[in-house]
C-alpha cells in the first residue's frame, strides 16, 4: 500500500489525474438530503482537498488526511484560497491507530483501492475505532467489473500511463460488505459510475454507505 514515492511524483505539480474541483454528486446528495449533517468529519486520502473544502463550506468541521506531503501542501493552499478552515495532516493510513480523534462522519473517496487485501482487516478496525457511535461512513473505490486500466477480471492492476507505478486493487461489493459488516450497519451498497479522465467509459465503483450502531 505504501506507494508514497510514486504518489509524490504524481503530485509533482498540482492537478493529479484524479483531482476534481467539484464534489461528486453522491457526496452532494448525502449532504443536501441531510443523510449526513454538518459534524466532525475526516476525509481519508483527501488528495488536493477539494472535497474537504466542499464539506467545510457546508459547515462541516473537517480533518483531511493524505500520505502525500505535496498533496497536503496543495490542499492547504486550496483551502486558504477558498477561505475555509480545515485541519490537514500528512499521514499514512497504516498509522491511523495513532490518531486520537473521533469523528461523526468518515468520508473516503478513492482511497480503498490503494489498500491491499492483507491490510484491510487492520484498516477496518482502525476506521471503526475513530468513528463515534451513530457515526456515518462513506467508502467509494474501484469495482472489479470496471473496464478501466487493464480491463475487468484482474483484481490487481497497474494504474496505467496517467498515474504510472501505482498498484491498485479492484474489489467486489461483496468482499467490502464482508469486511465492514462486523463493525457497521450497511445502509446502502451499490455500484456507481464515476466519470473518468481519458477513458471511453466511466469507472465502475463500489459505493458503501454505513452507520456505526
Ligand atoms: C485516487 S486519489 C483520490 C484523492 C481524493 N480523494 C480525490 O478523490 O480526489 C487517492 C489518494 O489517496 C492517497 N493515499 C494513497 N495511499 C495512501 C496511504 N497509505 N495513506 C494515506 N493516503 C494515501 C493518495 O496520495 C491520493 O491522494
Amino acid at each position: 500500500m505504501d506507494d508514497s514515492e510514486t504518489l509524490e511524483k504524481i503530485y509533482e505539480k498540482p492537478g493529479a489525474v484524479w483531482t476534481k474541483t467539484q464534489p461528486p454528486k453522491e457526496l452532494v446528495e448525502l449532504v443536501e438530503t441531510g443523510k449526513v449533517k454538518p459534524c466532525k468529519t475526516v476525509d481519508l486520502g483527501c488528495g488536493e482537498g477539494f472535497y474537504s473544502i466542499y464539506l467545510a463550506s457546508k459547515g462541516f468541521d473537517v480533518t483531511g488526511i493524505d500520505i502525500s506531503e505535496k498533496a497536503i501542501r496543495y490542499a492547504k493552499q486550496n483551502a486558504a484560497e477558498a477561505e475555509v478552515k480545515i485541519r490537514f495532516l500528512t499521514m499514512n493510513i497504516t498509522d491511523l491507530h495513532k490518531l486520537n480523534d473521533k469523528f461523526d462522519f468518515i468520508f473516503e473517496w478513492a482511497l480503498m483501492h490503494h489498500i491491499m487485501p492483507q491490510q484491510r482487516q487492520k484498516y477496518a478496525a482502525d476506521v471503526n475505532r475513530i468513528l463515534n457511535k451513530g457515526g456515518k461512513y462513506l467508502s467509494v473505490c474501484f469495482n472489479e467489473k470496471s473496464h478501466t486500466f487493464s480491463g475487468p477480471g484482474e483484481k490487481h492492476r497497474e494504474s496505467g500511463e496517467r498515474a504510472p507505478g501505482l498498484k491498485i486493487y479492484f474489489s467486489s461489493l461483496e468482499e467490502l460488505k464482508t469486511l465492514f459488516s462486523p463493525y457497521f450497519r450497511i445502509t446502502e451498497a451499490k455500484l456507481i459510475e464515476v466519470p473518468s479522465v481519458g477513458y471511453e467509459k466511466p469507472h465502475t465503483e463500489n459505493y458503501i454507505f454505513m452507520e456505526k450502531p
